[in-house]
């Protein structure tokens, strides 16, 4: 939540502060705002859009080689354009660009003004700007040291980065649960500081991921990093791998399409090398490494919040059918304040495109105090969530920019197809046949997704224009794919804002068959399984009271195309794995209601991407 982006060197800011902001819009798009060092500190500031913003700066004076910009997701204070990022001191002489909350704003802002300070917006980070100002007025320290000593008093989560009038070519940034990362750059003196790398990779791919309570300082006597308890820290120097096309639309109209339509590379990446067909081995580090962790452990839990949390669910349905294990789902946010039962020999899973949700890095922190080992399945290399956990595996998706998550909930099912036989195989719970079926079966997907791409793409296209203006769906399905149905609903409620609903399919009997009628369309999922026939059933229970039936089914069906009013055909594979295909069809179904709605796909309202509060 909330975008922040910094540069000083020698090249002329704006362009770069623009385009960062660009980047990182997905995180929150209430309000943009920039500040540019030129002598003078020069703020400018617009609710809405980054294109909001460079409209507003058209004619002005934007000279300046250092300076800072911000794209906000509001938390306190309306989107407007006085709340918006820069906020500036008392004085005038510092700006500060925030991402996270200050929880105890409201006393550090009362004390303020008992000693004079007026405030303009209503926002926490206004409160930090102040305090930062007086600490150094007041205890006659150094700007560095004033941050330092601020940020001691402040509760809550930032990723901040100050910019002064009296420091030019300087930027000072710290962090405390929301990412900040800082870019070397080629020339003497010359910083990036971003909340992700996807801002910096064009300049430089030298970065510097800042620990929790890490200060650091930039100028061209070079970077220093210092601990909140003032130990001077050693930065680690990590060489970028993403590249420049994997953050472009490329010939896409939407991130979201060109997300989509990545998942036969994405889902490869996800499992390239991670297992081998021939001795029906696996190459996973963290399975080698915690192998008796795994033979003696009693249960797993797996933590995640909105789509990471249905990939969840999928994981949930895949361990316990072949490790045998006990598993509970948890949505992080009420995983960690409900003081559960945790114990050493538990596995506590967290799924996490951004690997920075608050609530997610809350529940694994509040888990590993308890004891548990903990494992992370992130997409954001460097992230918070895998540099915390005891072991876990990227999913190599790369990068997700559309705010509805897509590639990555595949690749995060495909981690956890994985991660289920893995820990299956180490409990000795697999037949060398059963593995041998199944990675064979892995390995086919990406074609599969491929192929289905190419096959479902009209008839989506078809019912999506037909349903477009209906103002609820309900999307049934059982065992494996009732997960794929919360998922679809989801993706539609996201970017379309269409009412939708997932069910498990046997559910609807006890309350939304009430809503059934000939306006209302039924995305079922009736591929080919155990449930097959008591699907049907379902199926016809709606048909029965005139709702219409849009169902995803395997190649080659008969009976629920006799019946539905629109079939779409996924290929065959093991029913562990239809997740990987069924939720295909239904990420294209609200892409193309959404986009013939007039939706902005990429950035849905009042949605941000990484939601670093709680
Ligand atoms: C937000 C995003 C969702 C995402 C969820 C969890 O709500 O809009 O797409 O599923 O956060 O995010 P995470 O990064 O932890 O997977």
């Amino acid at each position: 939540m909330c975008g922040i982006v910094a540069y000083t060197g020698e090249h002329q800011v704006y362009e770069f502060l623009i385009k960062g902001l660009k980047r990182l819009e997905y995180r929150g798009y209430d309000s943009a705002g920039i500040a540019i060092l030129n002598g003078d500190l020069k703020i400018f500031k617009q609710k809405g859009k980054v294109s909001d913003l460079e409209e507003l700066t058209h004619n002005a004076d934007i000279s300046g080689t250092s300076g800072i910009g911000h794209t906000r997701w509001a938390t306190h204070g309306e989107p407007n354009q006085v709340n918006a990022h820069p906020h500036i001191s008392q004085s005038g002489d510092i700006a500060v660009i925030h991402n996270g909350i200050i929880e105890n704003y409201a006393t550090l802002k009362d004390l303020l003004i008992s000693r004079g300070h007026t405030f303009n917006s209503d926002t926490d980070t206004e409160v930090l700007t102040h305090l930062i100002e007086e600490i150094q007025n007041h205890e006659k320290v150094d700007l560095f040291e004033a941050v330092r000593l601020a940020l001691n008093e402040v509760v809550g989560a930032y990723a901040i980065v100050i910019l002064s009038k009296h420091h030019p070519k300087t930027l000072i940034g710290a962090r405390k649960g929301s990412p900040l990362v800082v870019g070397v750059g080629e020339q003497n003196g010359e910083y990036y500081m971003a909340s992700d790398a996807t801002p910096i990779v064009e300049y430089t791919r030298d970065v510097i991921y800042l620990n929790d309570n890490e200060i650091a300082l930039v100028s061209p006597e070079g970077l220093k990093i210092k601990s909140l308890e003032n130990v001077e820290k050693t930065p680690y120097i990590h060489k970028l791998e993403l590249t420049l096309d994997a953050i472009e639309k490329g010939g896409y109209d939407h991130f979201m399409l060109k997300e989509i339509y990545e998942q036969p590379k994405s889902i490869y990446d996800s499992m390239r090398g991670r297992f081998s067909t021939q001795d029906l081995t696996f190459a996973m580090r963290s399975l080698r490494e915690y192998e008796s962790k795994i033979k003696n452990l009693e249960r797993v839990i797996i933590v995640g919040c909105g789509t990471s949390w249905h990939a969840g669910l999928v994981g949930e349905y895949l361990i316990e059918e072949f490790a045998r294990l006990p598993v509970e789902v948890e949505y992080a946010s009420e995983f960690r304040y409900r003081n559960p039962v945790i114990t050493e020999d538990d596995l506590v899973i967290a799924i996490s495109q951004s690997g920075e949700t608050a609530d997610t890095l809350a529940a694994l922190e509040m888990a590993k105090e308890k004891g548990a080992t903990v494992y992370g399945i992130c997409n954001v290399v460097g992230s918070s969530i895998p540099r915390m956990t005891h072991a876990g595996a990227y999913t190599h998706a790369g990068p997700e920019i559309g705010v509805a998550s897509t590639k990555a909930f595949t690749a995060q099912v495909t981690v956890l197809t994985l991660l289920a036989l893995g820990i299956a195989n180490i409990r000795g719970r697999l037949s060398k046949q059963q593995l041998s079926t199944m990675f064979a079966e892995l390995e086919a997907i990406p074609e599969k997704v491929h192929h289905l791409l190419e096959s479902c793409a009209d008839d989506v296209v078809r019912i999506s224009a037909q349903y477009k203006d209906s103002n609820n769906f309900l999307y049934l399905g059982r065992g494996y794919n009732f997960p794929v149905a919360l998922e679809g609903a989801l993706k539609l409620k996201e970017i379309s804002y269409i009412h939708a609903e997932g069910y498990p399919a046997a559910e609807m009997k006890h309350g939304p068959i009430a809503l059934i009628d000939e306006n209302m369309p039924v995305v079922v999922i009736a591929t080919n399984s155990a449930y097959y026939e008591k699907v049907l059933s379902n199926i016809q229970e709606v048909k029965a009271r005139k709702g219409i039936i849009i169902a995803i089914v395997t190649q080659g069906d008969q009976k629920v195309k006799a019946i539905a009013d629109h079939c779409i055909e996924i290929p065959e594979t093991e029913e562990s794995l239809v997740p990987l295909l069924a939720t295909i069809p239904l990420q294209l179904l609200s892409y193309h209601i959404a986009v013939m709605r007039g939706c902005n796909v990429d950035q849905p309202r009042n949605l941000a991407k990484s939601v670093t509060v709680e």
